[in-house]
């Protein structure tokens, strides 16, 4: 997506070869224009899938994720990171490390709020490694419903997320895809 390219080379910050800062209008401060016109795009992309809800991660993937649902009329799951295993009858429950930020956590999903007849539509802001993603599958089709896809605002392609994904099925669908980083310098693909 060209808009978010160009949003990237102006606003984006490359600490280093790994590291992309989006904070001015992503993590921290979010351009609420730029953020409806990306969940549009995704929720274009994936219309066709007859999609039941949208689910995302606690906390980065709110924004995108709630406008998407929106634009797809239908409900919002919010997968909640607990420190610990908790033991709860009511939560479908997994672990998550990462990698990034080196540690482990337990994502979890109310059993209350999805079944076999869900088709979700998976939305986060960054895929790296592609372990949360994982693990959102995962959780997800221990439910039975089925996964449509995931769309991502940005994607490291240099890091195995997408192909993590790709090898459980999982159709990725990215609006920026990076393609190398170095300190101030981002190439796209
Ligand atoms: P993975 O899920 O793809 O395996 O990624 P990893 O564990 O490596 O990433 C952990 C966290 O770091 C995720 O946020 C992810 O969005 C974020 N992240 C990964 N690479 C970058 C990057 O280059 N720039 C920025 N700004 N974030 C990155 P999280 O822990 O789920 O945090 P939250 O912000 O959603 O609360």
């Amino acid at each position: 997506m060209k808009l978010l390219e160009e949003k990237i080379k102006a606003d984006g910050v490359a600490l280093n070869e790994h590291i992309l800062k989006v904070d001015s209008f992503i993590n921290h401060q979010i351009d609420p224009i730029l953020m409806q016109e990306m969940a549009n795009e995704l929720a274009n992309h994936f219309k066709v899938k007859e999609i039941t809800k949208v689910a995302t991660i606690e906390s980065s993937g709110i924004a995108p994720a709630l406008l998407t649902s929106l634009a797809l009329g239908v409900p919002l799951l919010i997968l909640k990171k607990q420190p610990s295993k908790i033991l709860n009858q009511d939560l479908y429950q997994t672990v998550v490390t990462s990698f990034t930020k080196e540690t482990n956590y337990e994502l979890t999903l109310s059993k209350k709020f999805i079944n076999e007849n869900d088709h979700v539509l998976i939305v986060d802001d960054f895929l790296a490694n592609g372990e949360a993603a994982t693990a959102a599958i995962r959780l997800i089709r221990m439910s039975h419903a089925t996964i449509a896809g995931i769309g991502i605002l940005i994607e490291k392609s240099f890091q195995p997320g997408r192909e993590k994904l790709e090898a459980q099925g999982v159709e990725v669908y990215a609006l920026a895809r990076i393609g190398n980083m170095a300190e101030n310098f981002i190439s796209f693909l």
